[in-house]
């Protein structure tokens, strides 16, 4: 399949228009690039959902703090089309900043889905989600695919997107796919890329505690014990958490004594990474 890779959104609306003449479906996997298997599951699982896949690679900055990893973001654009040229993939956007905030970023329009934006990763990075509902909402308009997949990996995140398109009503199916993990557990994400030897092999500890937290739940444990050994055990295995917790999964609230289906969910510092992770208790 021949791969078209588009910088600007003219060039992008006249090749959607002429896909859409042909009567094709189109499905959308958003992502800042330095793509592993991880993101070529969800270009995988577009390609069962949509006639057409196309992939945006944009390392959007209004979803990053100004104390944030920004500038070293990881930025692989030729590894990343060599990667999507072996999975059924149509269309790359890799757009510059100012193709997607043509006013400057301080005048740009935002969006905000209040109450999930808020909590958890919310409240560690201020003004994180309202970058991230802010730079869907302008992908999903200018692409305006049948279906978008995200990564249940980053499950608030998924969470805000659905939100964002229920309540303005798009017409676009939100689909989440599971994290994909190496051997050890350890979910992948471009940010392991920042582990040094040493703190790659402590950070599988957070997966390890999570399905530790289910087990705990399942088993019908106070929560708020739960979490509060959750905690301990990642900063004894020389982790830094910012939060372990369970939560409802349809809408992160605190769940009742016993209630399915929970996420546990957890954020931590391992030397230069920050990692996020979740386990789903059905
Ligand atoms: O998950 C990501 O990679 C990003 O948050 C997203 C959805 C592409 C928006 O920039």
């Amino acid at each position: 399949m021949s791969l078209t890779v588009l910088r600007t959104r003219d060039e992008l609306s006249a090749f959607l228009r002429r896909l859409r003449s042909t009567g094709a479906s189109l499905a959308l996997v958003p992502t800042m690039g330095n793509l592993h298997r991880g993101h070529l599951a969800l270009v995988e699982r577009a390609a069962k959902l949509a006639e057409r896949v196309a992939v945006s690679i944009f390392v959007n900055p209004t979803q990053f703090g100004p104390e944030e990893d920004f500038d070293r973001y990881p930025r692989t654009p030729e590894q990343d089309l060599a990667a999507l040229s072996t999975v059924p993939c149509d269309l790359v956007f890799m757009p510059p900043v100012e193709e997607m905030y043509p006013f400057g970023i301080p005048s740009a329009v935002r969006v905000r889905v209040p109450g999930l934006s808020e909590v958890l990763c919310g409240e560690r990075r201020p003004g994180h989600f309202d970058g991230v509902a802010t730079v869907v909402l302008r992908l999903l308009t200018l692409f305006d695919p049948e279906v978008a997949v995200f990564g249940e990996k980053d499950y608030q995140q998924l969470l805000l997107v659905r939100r964002l398109v229920a309540d303005l009503g798009l017409p676009v199916r939100i689909e989440g796919v599971p994290t994909v993990r190496d051997g050890d557990g350890l979910a992948l994400s471009s940010r392991n890329a920042y582990l040094d030897a040493e703190d790659r092999a402590r950070a599988v500890l957070l997966h390890r505690v999570l399905r530790r937290m289910g087990e705990r739940w399942l088993a019908g444990e106070e929560r708020e014990r739960i979490e509060r050994e959750a905690l301990d055990a990642l900063r004894a295995g020389g982790l830094k958490p910012e939060y372990a917790v369970i939560r409802r999964a349809e809408d992160l609230a605190l769940p009742r004594s016993g209630e399915r289906p929970v996420r546990a969910l957890a954020a931590a510092v391992v030397g230069k990474a920050r990692l996020i992770d979740n386990w789903p208790i059905p």
